[in-house]
C-alpha cells in the first residue's frame, strides 16, 4: 500500500430526468461502489463521487412536456436516484447536483480561466431557429432524419439509431420536437472549444496509459483518428449554467462542458462538508492521486478525450488514470441505455429483492468487455444454487452445528491440522488473486474467485466430517468448526465488496464488531475462544419459480421494462396512499423509560408492540420524566431502519409535536391493544 497514494473515484452523474435502472447500475455505479468498498478494506485514502446531472435539453424537455418547472423535474429525480443508489449500498461520500451554487460557481470560474487564456474561439453560426417557440433548437429540441443511417427520429444531437454524434444542421427535415414546427436558419454566437488543439497532447497522454481496456482504447483511437474538431461549449438555453461574460444573456454553458466539472464541485462541498473547506485540493491538485472515472460506454468521448483535454487547458487539476467504461446490459434484447429510458428501474427491483442478491446477479455478470444481460431466471439461480447453496449453506451449517454441539460458542483451536493450513493459505492466496483481479477492473472474475473461497470452505467441512469426529474426538471436531467459524469471517472480509450487507449480517451472527474486517485478516484467526455466538440467521431465502415466473410475464407485458413513468407528477409535498402507507405507524405501551448516559436529551424507552418488544431512543428528555413515561399507550413509526444515539440501539421512533419550544408526545385516547396499526 502506498501511503501517499489517493483514489478519487467518481461514477457518472446521471441526468435527473428519469429513474436509475439496472443498466445503469451495472455499468456505471456498481463497479466503482465494489472498488471503493475493496480499497477501504486494504487502508487506501479513497473518496467516491457522484451526483445528479441536472442541466441540459433533456431535463428542459421533460420540464416542457410535463408542463411543470426544470425545478420540480430535477428534485422528482434526484431524490429518487439517491434513495435508489442507497437501498442499493452504493455508498457515494457524496451525491451532489449540478444545481449547487456551488457548481455553477466552479464551472463559470472553469471556463472563465480557459476564456481569459484566449483557448475559446467565439463564432457565429447558423442554427435552427423555432418561430413558434421563439427559441433556438439545440440538441435533443429538434429530430430529423440521421444523415447517416436514415433514422428519421435522430436528435439533433446524436442518432439513437446508429450513435453517430450529429449537429442539429445536419438533420434531413429537422422539426420541432415540441411543437412540430419547421424551423428557420438564424444566426447566432458561440464558444467553441479547439479540441483539435489538443490533438497531440491527448495522443502521447493516452499512448502512455497503461492497464485501460481495449475497448476504451479503441474508442478513442477511433476518434483520434478521425480527427478532432473544434466543439461548441455554449448553447441557446434558459435552464443551465449561465455564461459568465457581460452580453450573453440567454445562453448557458453546454451541458457537457459542465456536468464533468460537477466532479470538482462535489468534491469540495464534501470537503466543505466535512469542514475541511482546503482538502479538495489534497485530490485534485495531487499528482499522487488516482482519478479513476466509471462510466458507461455511451461517455467514453467525454471522459477520455474532451474532459481530459479541458482539463489540460485549465492546467491546475490532475488527469483521468483510467476510465474503465463498461459496456451496456440488456434485457429481453433490448438495450438498457439510459438514452431509451427503458429498463428495470431501482425503485421496482429494490422492494422484491435484496439489495446483495441485485448485486450478485448484476456482478456475475458485468458487461464488462462486451453487452451482457440481465434475466430474471438468472436471478433466481444465482440467489438458490450460489447464494444460498454455497455462501448460506456454509454459514449456516458451521453456525447450527457450534450451536447445537458448542453450546453456541466459540470453540477452542489448539495446533492446526495440515489441513487447517491448507484452507488458510487457500484462502490467503485467493486474497492476493484478488488484488490483482480488483486492480484491472475484472470484477466479475473477482467474484468468481470470492465464490472459490466459499466452495473450497464447504470442502473443508465436508473433508473433515465434523459430525463423525463430535463423537470419536470433540476437541478435533473443535477445532474443525473453529476453523470453519474464522472462515466465515474471512469470508465476510472478502464478500463485503460485492455483499455488503450479506457481510455485516456474518458479522452480527459471528458476534464480532467490524474492528477485524480489513483485507490482511483473510486467512487469518480473528475470533475469541469462548465467547458466543449471535443469532443464526437465513441469509439467503430461497426464490420460487412462480415468483420468477410472474416476472418474467411483467417483463414480456412491457411493464417492468416500461419508459419513465407517464403519471402526472404530483406538487411538491403531497403523497399518495401508497407512499402514505410504507410508514407503518403502531400503538406501542412503554414499559421501562431511563435516561441515556451523558446525554442531556435522550431516554431511552423499552416498548411492547404486539408480542414483541423494542428499544428506542428518544430526544425528549427536557420534556418528560421517565417516570411520567411508563405505562402511556404511544403511536411509534415501526418500520424505521435502525440507528444509534449516543452508542444506543433504537429501532422506531415516537411521534410527538413540538412548537415554541414545548414538546408533547402523541398518546392514544383510551385503550386498545398494543400492536394495533395506526392509519
Ligand atoms: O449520460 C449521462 O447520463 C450524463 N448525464 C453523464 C454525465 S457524466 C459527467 F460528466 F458528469
Ligand atoms: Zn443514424
Amino acid at each position: 500500500m502506498n501511503k501517499n497514494r489517493k483514489y478519487l473515484v467518481t461514477a457518472a452523474l446521471p441526468y435527473a430526468n428519469n429513474f436509475i435502472h439496472i443498466g445503469h447500475i451495472a455499468g456505471a455505479y456498481l463497479p466503482p461502489d465494489i472498488f471503493v468498498r475493496y480499497k477501504r478494506l486494504i487502508g487506501e485514502d479513497v473518496i467516491f463521487i457522484s451526483g445528479s446531472d441536472e442541466h441540459g435539453t433533456a431535463i428542459e424537455m421533460a420540464s416542457i412536456t410535463e408542463k411543470i418547472s426544470p425545478r420540480e423535474i430535477i428534485d422528482r429525480y434526484h431524490f429518487a436516484n439517491q434513495k435508489a443508489f442507497k437501498d442499493l449500498g452504493i455508498n457515494f461520500d457524496i451525491y451532489s447536483r449540478t444545481s449547487n451554487k456551488i457548481h455553477h460557481e466552479t464551472a463559470q470560474e472553469f471556463f472563465l480561466n480557459i476564456f481569459n487564456k484566449n483557448i475559446l474561439i467565439e463564432k457565429t453560426e447558423k442554427q435552427l431557429f423555432s418561430e413558434k417557440e421563439n427559441r433556438f433548437l439545440a440538441d435533443r429540441f429538434v429530430t430529423g432524419t440521421c444523415p447517416v443511417c436514415g433514422y428519421e427520429e435522430a436528435r439533433g444531437d446524436e442518432c439513437p439509431n446508429c450513435g453517430s454524434n450529429l449537429s442539429p444542421l445536419e438533420l434531413i427535415n429537422p422539426r420541432s420536437k415540441i411543437t412540430g414546427d419547421i424551423p428557420l436558419v438564424k444566426e447566432s454566437t458561440h464558444f467553441y472549444f479547439p479540441l483539435g488543439d489538443f490533438q497531440n497532447d491527448l495522443s502521447d497522454w493516452l499512448n502512455g496509459k497503461k492497464g485501460w481496456k481495449q475497448n476504451v482504447i479503441n474508442y478513442c483511437k477511433g476518434w483520434l483518428k478521425a480527427g478532432l474538431r473544434d466543439r461548441a461549449i455554449s448553447r441557446d438555453l434558459d435552464w443551465g449554467v449561465k455564461i459568465p461574460l457581460k452580453g450573453y444573456d440567454g445562453k448557458v454553458i453546454y451541458v457537457w462542458f459542465e456536468a464533468p466539472i460537477g466532479y470538482i464541485s462535489a468534491t469540495k462541498e464534501l470537503f466543505i462538508e466535512r469542514n475541511e473547506p482546503e482538502k479538495w485540493k489534497d485530490y485534485w491538485q495531487n499528482k499522487d492521486t488516482k482519478l479513476i472515472h466509471f462510466i458507461g460506454k455511451d461517455n467514453i468521448v467525454f471522459h477520455s478525450i474532451i474532459f481530459p483535454a479541458m482539463l489540460m487547458a485549465h492546467g491546475d487539476y490532475i488527469l483521468p488514470d483510467n476510465v474503465p467504461a463498461n459496456e451496456f446490459m440488456n434485457i429481453g434484447g433490448e438495450k438498457l441505455s439510459k438514452s431509451k429510458g427503458n429498463g428495470i428501474l431501482v425503485k421496482d427491483i429494490t422492494e422484491k429483492f435484496s439489495p446483495d442478491v441485485i448485486r450478485y446477479t448484476l456482478s456475475s455478470n458485468f458487461p464488462e468487455t462486451k453487452d451482457s444481460e440481465f434475466t430474471w431466471k438468472d436471478l433466481q439461480v444465482k440467489n438458490n444454487s450460489e447464494l444460498a447453496g454455497i455462501l448460506g449453506n456454509f454459514v449456516n451449517r458451521t453456525v447450527v452445528f457450534a450451536k447445537n454441539k458448542f453450546d453456541n460458542k466459540i470453540p477452542d483451536l489448539n495446533k492446526l491440522s495440515p489441513a487447517d493450513e491448507v484452507i488458510f493459505n487457500y484462502f490467503k492466496s485467493q486474497s492476493g488473486k484478488l488484488d490483482e483481479l480488483y486492480d484491472s477492473f475484472r470484477f466479475r472474475e473477482a467474484l468468481h474467485n470470492t465464490m472459490d473461497c466459499a466452495r473450497a470452505a464447504n470442502k473443508y467441512f465436508n473433508d473433515n466430517e465434523p459430525w463423525k469426529s463430535v463423537k470419536t474426538d470433540p476437541e478435533k471436531c473443535g477445532s474443525v468448526i473453529r476453523v470453519c467459524l474464522e472462515l466465515c469471517h474471512s469470508i465476510a472480509i472478502l464478500i463485503n465488496p460485492f455483499l455488503p450487507f450479506t457481510s455485516e449480517k456474518i458479522l452480527r451472527i459471528l458476534n464480532v464488531t467490524d474492528k477485524d474486517l480489513k483485507w490482511q485478516n483473510i486467512g487469518k484467526t480473528v475470533l475469541v475462544t469462548g465467547n458466543s455466538l449471535g443469532e443464526n440467521m437465513i441469509l439467503f431465502p430461497q426464490i420460487e419459480d412462480s415468483e420468477i415466473q410472474k416476472l418474467e410475464q411483467q417483463l414480456e407485458d412491457g411493464e417492468s421494462v416500461k419508459s419513465a413513468p407517464t403519471h402526472k407528477a404530483l406538487p411538491q409535498g403531497i403523497i399518495t396512499v401508497e407512499d402514505f402507507k410504507k410508514v407503518s405507524l403502531k400503538v406501542a405501551r412503554v414499559i421501562e423509560c431511563v435516561p441515556v448516559p451523558k446525554s442531556k436529551k435522550l431516554l431511552k424507552l423499552k416498548l411492547k408492540i404486539g408480542d414483541s418488544e423494542k428499544q428506542i431512543v428518544s430526544g425528549i428528555s427536557e420534556y418528560y420524566k421517565p417516570d411520567e413515561l411508563i405505562g402511556k399507550l404511544i403511536v411509534v413509526v415501526n418500520n424505521l431502519v435502525p440507528s444509534k444515539l449516543m452508542g444506543v440501539d433504537s429501532d422506531g421512533m415516537l411521534l410527538a409535536a413540538k412548537l415554541n419550544g414545548e414538546l408533547r408526545i402523541v398518546t392514544i385516547d383510551g385503550d386498545i391493544e398494543t400492536g394495533a396499526d395506526v392509519n
